[in-house]
């Protein structure tokens, strides 16, 4: 018996919408087999966009496949089956949105550093510590662009396009444009440090110190997921080893504790500001995900574990 699937609009079908209903028919396989991957390179073969498919409330992965979600078609035992498509618009990648956002302050810190007569009006001496912080936040989104381009495994190909400008917004404005705007100005010169807690040179190895180990660990963090997740998978695994067996995403833990490295240096209030915003943002996140690992790997997942700061949260 042919597997007839029926795919209706749903409410932001946009540019699908003209061509909807359409039926699609599968002579080949069983409901058994057709996968909602299946059922989207038909379509695709018809609306060259993307897109989602949904059974009655969520968007489907495409590994499921068409009985999987029969619990959710009413009329999937007469082999038909209904979905409903969402069109997702413009997408850009992952990786691309990644290496955007933070060319930016890779950008941003060198013009602000190397050209102070060009942003400050004035000349002067940096202090050891503006040389430093460039040094660093150089170094930090390097080695984030090098991840993303050589480690990191994304599960999720594409997202939508306005997302890369207000991604982008965090890092270019905040760590970019104000953190170098307030770090490299005349006010914390050499001369204008001179003396102080910030150019005494044990403070800044000790900041310095904590930064490196911040972000070697890290960098093994985003190893370790990366070597759960053979390539080409969406496979995910529970994380073991090192800063894990104290909480869900030591990436995220390890990241505040460089940017505090940072913060504490400079004592600047727009380090200050990017901190915060950052920290607030990878609770959110560490939270949701602290979550899902619960909920996916039930009580396989480690008991004590906290979501993204040992003992606490
Ligand atoms: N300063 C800031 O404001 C800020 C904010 C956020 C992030 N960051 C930095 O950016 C880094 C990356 O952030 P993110 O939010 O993308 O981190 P993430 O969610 O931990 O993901 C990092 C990569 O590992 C994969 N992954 C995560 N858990 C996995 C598991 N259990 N099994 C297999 N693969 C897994 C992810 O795949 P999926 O595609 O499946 O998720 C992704 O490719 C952070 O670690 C942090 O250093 C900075």
């Amino acid at each position: 018996m042919p597997v007839n699937v029926t795919i209706k609009p749903a409410g932001r079908a946009l540019a699908l919408a003209k061509g909807l209903p359409v039926i699609l028919t599968f002579d080949e396989k069983t409901a058994e087999q057709v996968t909602i991957g299946d059922v989207k390179s038909a379509l695709q073969a018809k609306f060259p966009r993307k897109f989602s498919l949904e059974g009655s409330k969520n968007a489907l992965d495409d590994e499921k496949t068409l009985i999987e979600t029969s619990s959710e078609n009413k009329s999937a035992a007469s082999g038909s089956f209904t979905l409903t498509v969402k069109d997702l618009g413009p997408q850009v990648s992952w990786r691309t949105v990644f290496l955007v956002e933070y060319a930016g302050p890779l950008i941003i810190h060198p013009l602000i550093y190397l050209f102070p007569q060009v942003f400050y009006r004035t000349t002067f001496e940096h202090s050891q510590l503006q040389t430093l912080t460039y040094v660093l936040v150089l170094l930090h989104f390097l080695k984030r662009e090098l991840e993303t381009l050589f480690v990191h495994r994304f599960s999720h190909a594409t997202m939508p396009l306005r997302n890369i400008f207000k991604n982008s917004a965090h890092y270019h404005i905040l760590s970019g444009i104000l953190l170098a705007g307030g770090v490299y100005g005349p006010w914390y010169s050499r001369k204008a440090l001179a003396g102080s807690l910030r150019a005494n040179p044990t403070f800044l190895a000790a900041c310095t110190g904590v930064w490196l180990v911040a972000e070697a660990l890290n960098f093994h963090a985003h190893l370790t997921v990366r070597n759960l997740r053979p390539a080409g998978t969406k496979t995910r695994g529970i994380p073991r080893g090192g800063l894990f067996e104290l909480v869900s995403v030591p990436n995220y833990f390890t990241e505040v504790v460089a940017w505090t490295a940072i913060t504490v240096m400079t004592q600047s209030p727009f380090a200050v500001l990017f901190l915060v915003v950052s920290t607030g943002q990878m609770a959110i996140w560490a939270a949701k995900k602290h979550r899902g690992y619960k909920k996916e790997f039930g009580s396989n997942y480690p008991k004590g574990r906290k979501a993204m700061f040992p003992f606490i949260f």
